[in-house]
C-alpha cells in the first residue's frame, strides 16, 4: 500500500518533481493526494497539474494568526486523506496545530548541512561564509525552523568565489536524490526517532552507486 501524502510548496517545485518522477519509476511508494501552495503563482502547481495531481492554494495573507492558517491546511489535507507531509520548498513556519495533526510524519528539505545555515537562503549564506563544503538535509519537522531530527544529509564541494547559482544547482541536484529517499524510508516505516537521532531500519535493498561528486549518509539505495 502506498503512503498517502501531501507535498507543500511555495515556488518552483523541482523537489516535488523529483518525488513525482520516482513515483512514476515505481521506486517510491507514495500517493500524492494533494499539492498545496501558499502562493497562487508557484510553478510547482503546474507541475502537479501536468500529472493530474490535485492542487490547493491557501494564501497565508488571508489569515490572521499562523494557527488559523495551519488549521485550514490541516482541514484540507485530512479531507484529502493525507497521512504524511513533505515540505518541499514550503517557506512557512508551522505551528503545533499542524505538527500535532501529523505527529512524526512531516519531512522537510533544507539546502544546507544543518545546523549550519538555517533560514530562507541556506545556499547563499553558505556561499557568502566561504565554506568548502555545502549541502542539504532532509529532516523531520519540529516546532523550530529547520531544526528537527536529521534523516539524511548530502555534502558537495563549494568553490571560492564561484557564482552562487552554480552552488545552488549543485546542492539542488542532491536535494532531488535525498528527499525522495527520505520519503521512501518514511513510506516503508523504516525510520525511528530517539531524541535527536533517527535510526534507519535495515532492509533487503541494494545500495546505489555513488556519483563521486557528493558524500551522502546514510547511503542512498538503488534508484535514488
Ligand atoms: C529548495 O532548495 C529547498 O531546499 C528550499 O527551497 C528550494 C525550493 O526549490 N527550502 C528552504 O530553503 C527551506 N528552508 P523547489 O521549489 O524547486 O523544490
Amino acid at each position: 500500500m502506498s503512503l498517502p501524502i501531501a507535498v507543500l510548496i511555495s515556488g518552483s517545485g523541482s523537489n516535488l518533481q523529483s518525488i513525482i518522477e520516482k513515483m512514476e519509476d515505481n521506486i517510491l511508494d507514495v500517493d500524492i493526494k494533494v499539492v498545496l501552495s501558499n502562493k497562487a503563482d508557484a510553478y510547482g502547481l503546474k507541475r502537479a497539474e501536468a500529472y493530474g495531481i490535485p492542487t490547493a492554494v491557501l494564501s497565508h495573507k488571508d489569515f490572521g494568526p499562523r494557527e488559523e492558517f495551519d488549521a485550514e491546511m490541516v482541514r484540507i489535507l485530512k479531507e484529502a486523506g493525507v497521512e504524511a507531509v513533505v515540505m518541499a520548498g514550503f517557506m512557512r513556519i508551522i505551528t503545533p496545530v499542524f505538527l500535532n495533526a501529523f505527529p512524526g510524519k512531516i519531512v522537510n528539505i533544507h539546502p544546507a548541512i544543518l545546523p549550519s545555515f538555517p533560514g530562507v537562503d541556506g545556499q547563499g549564506d553558505a556561499a557568502k561564509y566561504g565554506v568548502q563544503l555545502a549541502g542539504c538535509t532532509a529532516h523531520f519537522v519540529d516546532e523550530k525552523m529547520d531544526h528537527g531530527a536529521v534523516i539524511i544529509q548530502a555534502a558537495v564541494p563549494a568553490y571560492p568565489g564561484e557564482d552562487e547559482d552554480e552552488l545552488r544547482e549543485r546542492i539542488l541536484k542532491q536535494e532531488h536524490r535525498i528527499l525522495p529517499q527520505a520519503v521512501q524510508w518514511l513510506a516503508k516505516d523504516r525510520l525511528s526517532v530517539e531524541g535527536r537521532f533517527v535510526k534507519l531500519a535495515e532492509a533487503d535493498v541494494d545500495l546505489a552507486e555513488t556519483d563521486g561528486l557528493s558524500l551522502i549518509n546514510p547511503p542512498l539505495e538503488v534508484g535514488f
